[in-house]
């Protein structure tokens, strides 16, 4: 992949980066999800022991999204957010980059949805064009995220509600220890072995380091418009759910 980086927080010396550089970050990533596109779902299914879907559809009712309402999938990948957003009655638009992620979005045949190929930094929508946007497992991802809120909070209407879910790190010390271990050396094993692609799922605990902290988070997204902003978290802390309202 791209130049090897100085070791990332949280990685000790069994764990060399593969974390590429900012400029190389979007090609780095867009074409990493081109490559694992058909095995994602399985292995999210399987890494999660299928709670990803049980997340994914507390947020779309803490969000109380109904009939009627337009919906965006920000970082759709095969659009498990937006078959659920349809299933509570919206129309959803899902946008993503990586081609092969949305062809099997697209293949899923959902009804009352749309699938775009662009960039979450430049939305290619009109403002105030969204009830509510849903945003899965991509923060870290992307190569900044100030000018992500600022497009989320751009097109949706004021009152619209945003939904993000991401991996976070228990503040219990032992489920920290429990979490650190799965998250740091089961999952590139068991990813990797059952992908066939070890780099992806080295990079997929080493992006943690992508996330800032609850704070900041929180203090970016008030900067970009939005209120109301609340986190709930799954799985013994390591997964953040948070929600807000476009003021
Ligand atoms: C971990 S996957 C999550 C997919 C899906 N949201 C889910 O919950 O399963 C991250 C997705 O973000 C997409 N992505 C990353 N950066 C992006 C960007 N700047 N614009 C659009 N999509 C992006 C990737 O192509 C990938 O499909």
């Amino acid at each position: 992949m791209d130049p090897v980086l100085p070791m990332p927080r949280g990685c000790d010396d069994r764990c060399m980066s593969v974390l590429p550089s900012p400029e190389e970050k979007p090609r780095a990533v867009r074409t990493m999800f081109d490559r694992i596109a058909p095995r994602y779902d399985r292995l999210n299914r399987i890494l999660t022991g299928g709670s990803d879907l049980r997340w994914r559809r507390e947020l779309v009712r803490r969000l109380a999204i109904r009939p009627g309402d337009r919906v965006l999938d920000l970082a759709c990948g095969t659009g498990d957010f937006a078959a659920i957003a349809v299933a509570a009655g919206a129309e959803v638009v899902g946008l993503d980059f990586a081609g092969r992620m949305l062809a099997l979005a697209q293949r899923r045949g959902v009804p009352r949805t749309e699938w775009v190929q662009g960039d979450a930094l430049r939305l290619p929508f009109a403002d105030v064009s969204f009830d509510a946007a849903l945003c899965g497992f991509a923060l870290r991802n992307f190569a900044a995220l100030p000018p992500v809120f600022a497009e989320l909070a751009r097109v949706l209407r004021p009152g619209g509600r945003l939904g993000l879910l991401e991996v976070d790190e228990p503040a219990n010390p032992l489920f920290r220890a429990g979490h650190r271990l799965y998250f740091r050396r089961v999952v590139p094993v068991v990813g990797g072995w059952l992908s066939g692609d070890r780099q992806a799922y080295r990079y997929l605990p080493q992006s943690a380091v992508y996330l800032p902290d609850a704070r900041t988070l929180a203090g970016w997204l008030r900067e970009a418009g939005f209120r109301d902003i609340r986190k709930r978290q799954f799985m013994f802390g390591a997964i953040q759910a948070i929600s807000a309202v476009r003021a």
